[in-house]
């Protein structure tokens, strides 16, 4: 198993399958954001080639981001070749659910094993708003469709935006009252595109925690908050899920990092917040010996960078969040 200099193990691989996206959200791309040529997008036997490659490193949890991965075509053959690949134990997608009605199903008997899906508040004007040009109702019908499939556990990622949905935070807390659904409230992060947003409109999870707590009493702490992948994990006293605050700007989780990302046009990504990215495509598609790609990419992740520098006011500015897939 790949190690970075730090010691960390590194062994989850988040896939960007496209930068597009059928909606705009606030937090994510501006408005007018234009997409990546299909050329310059990974295709599927380069994705299967650098997926058996990390594989035999000993990568063996993947998950599939964008954009909006079902957006890609041929997804359901794609999850199939990748969830058949020797040494990948677990595969995941994070979507915003629009596709899933009709998609869940399918997913699942190609061996998808779980959804994480965007929603940001459960009244449709405001989830306008925010997505730009999404539908509340398709969203949910996905999810719905999910959860008949056993995407499970369901995972609902919140992003709270100052002035667009704090006062969501509770009703969709209250979900995992009688759900056994993790709802996950993510700060948001600055990067390149809707950048000033990101960094006025903030919400820390201790404000989240006290919207939530003021609502519905105190939160108890599941396995005494200890941090699960990236998220701390609570609940509401007697409720069939848990709530997830995931902290990445005011008490990051590097130190527990175990992944890296492959962007939609085929960069190993090593740290979400950092700029720093080791093309694998260009080398692939130039001919070069699969043995050496697999080197680079093991080297790549020896270099891994620590962690981010917001707090020296170092921003990633060379993509978009839909470019590296969150
Ligand atoms: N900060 C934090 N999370 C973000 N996402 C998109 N943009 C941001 C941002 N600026 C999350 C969404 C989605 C996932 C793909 O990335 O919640 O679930
Ligand atoms: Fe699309 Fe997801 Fe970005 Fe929203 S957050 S615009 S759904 S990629």
């Amino acid at each position: 198993m790949p190690h970075d200099r730090f010691g960390r193990r590194i062994h989850y691989l988040r896939i960007s399958l496209t930068d597009a996206c059928n909606m705009r959200c606030v937090y994510c791309m501006p408005e007018d954001q234009t997409f990546l040529p299909r050329k310059e997008l990974m295709q599927d036997d380069e994705i299967l080639t650098l997926v058996r490659l990390a594989a035999e490193l000993g990568f063996d949890k993947i998950r599939l981001t964008g954009g909006e991965p079902t957006a890609r075509a041929g997804i359901v053959d794609l999850v199939d070749a990748i969830s058949s690949t020797p040494g990948v134990n677990s595969l995941s997608m994070t979507t915003n659910g629009v596709m899933l009605a009709k998609l869940a199903k399918p997913l699942a008997q190609a061996g998808l094993q779980r959804v994480n899906v965007s929603l940001d508040t459960l009244d449709p004007q405001r989830f306008e708003r925010l997505t730009r040009r999404g539908s509340l109702q398709d969203v949910w019908a996905g999810i719905e469709a999910a959860q008949s499939a056993g995407l499970e556990p369901i995972k609902l990622n919140v992003v709270i935006v100052r002035g667009y949905n704090e006062r969501d935070v509770s009703e969709i807390a209250a979900l995992t009252r009688d759900r056994p659904w993790q709802v996950r409230f993510i700060e948001m992060m600055p990067f390149a595109g809707a950048t000033e947003l990101q960094m006025r409109g903030m919400v820390t999870h201790l404000e989240t925690r006290a919207l939530i707590e003021s609502e519905m009493g105190l939160l108890e702490e599941v396995n005494g908050a200890e941090l699960d992948g990236e998220a701390r994990v609570y609940r509401i006293p007697g409720a069939a899920g848990t709530i997830g605050l995931i902290s990445s700007i005011t008490q990051p989780f590097c130190a527990s990092c175990t992944r890296v990302r492959l962007t939609a046009d085929g960069r190993l990504r090593l740290c979400l917040l950092r700029e720093k990215e080791v093309d694998l495509l260009t080398p692939l598609r130039e001919g070069i010996s699969l043995d050496e790609i697999r080197q680079q990419m093991q080297d790549a992740i020896w270099q891994k960078p620590w962690g981010h520098g917001l707090a020296q006011e170092e921003i990633p500015l060379n993509r978009v969040m839909n470019q590296i897939g969150g």
